[in-house]
């Protein structure tokens, strides 16, 4: 094991700016992958934007209060996600808890999305029978009011693995909150 680093950021945060540094400008390397627990025990997996780091260890994700994946936290609040990093060849997996309850975001959160972004709310209940005559708006300005289904939710990150294939042989690297963010290298 090797100690943490002195400083702000756990030392995965400092390997993952580096990561995500390298990716440039490519929309992408916001994408991650949310999996959950649905409440009959089998897995839900989809994609979702990285919002932005609350603290040191707080990841904020905004989604649809009404979608599926909001009943699946409050059934089992702890979730994985996988991040890509495709031109630095890592892996992020990244366990952590999703709040119980979605916070409701102030309007700077609402107002920092684009007006494509914000419209995504101003259209029906995700997931039900699609209505052609229900409407779905192209842009949502920033004016308009924050819809009660537009939700952060902060996921509280418990354990980190890197694996990265830059390398030979491949580096894993584990980290865990309850050890002051140790790191473990482990067999790739
Ligand atoms: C590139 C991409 C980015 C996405 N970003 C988000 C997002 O930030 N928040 C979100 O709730 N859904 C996002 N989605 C849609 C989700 O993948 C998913 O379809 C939706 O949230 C419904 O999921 P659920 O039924 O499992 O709750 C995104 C989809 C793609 C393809």
């Amino acid at each position: 094991m090797t100690a943490a680093t002195d400083g702000a950021l756990p030392p995965w945060r400092q390997r993952l700016r580096g990561a995500l540094k390298r990716e440039g400008r490519q929309v992408s390397a916001r994408w991650l992958q949310l999996a959950t627990v649905a409440s009959d025990g089998t897995p839900r997996v989809r994609t979702l934007v990285f919002r932005g780091w609350n603290g040191a260890d707080q990841l904020e994700l905004y989604t649809d209060g009404r979608s599926s994946k909001i009943a699946e936290f409050n059934h089992q609040p702890q979730v994985e996600l996988c991040w890509l990093l495709t031109k630095a060849k890592q892996q992020y997996r990244l366990r952590g808890t999703a709040a119980q309850v979605a916070v409701s975001p102030d309007q700077a959160q609402w107002r920092s999305l684009s007006p494509s972004g914000r419209a995504l709310w101003g259209w029906p209940h995700p997931g039900q029978p699609f209505e052609p005559a229900a409407p779905f708006p192209q842009e949502l300005p920033e004016d308009a009011p924050v819809p009660d289904h537009f939700v952060m939710v902060p996921i509280s990150l418990q354990q980190v693995e890197l694996l990265d294939l830059s390398h030979h042989p491949h580096q894993r690297l584990l980290w865990r909150r309850e050890n002051g963010w140790l790191e473990q290298r482990l067999n790739p």
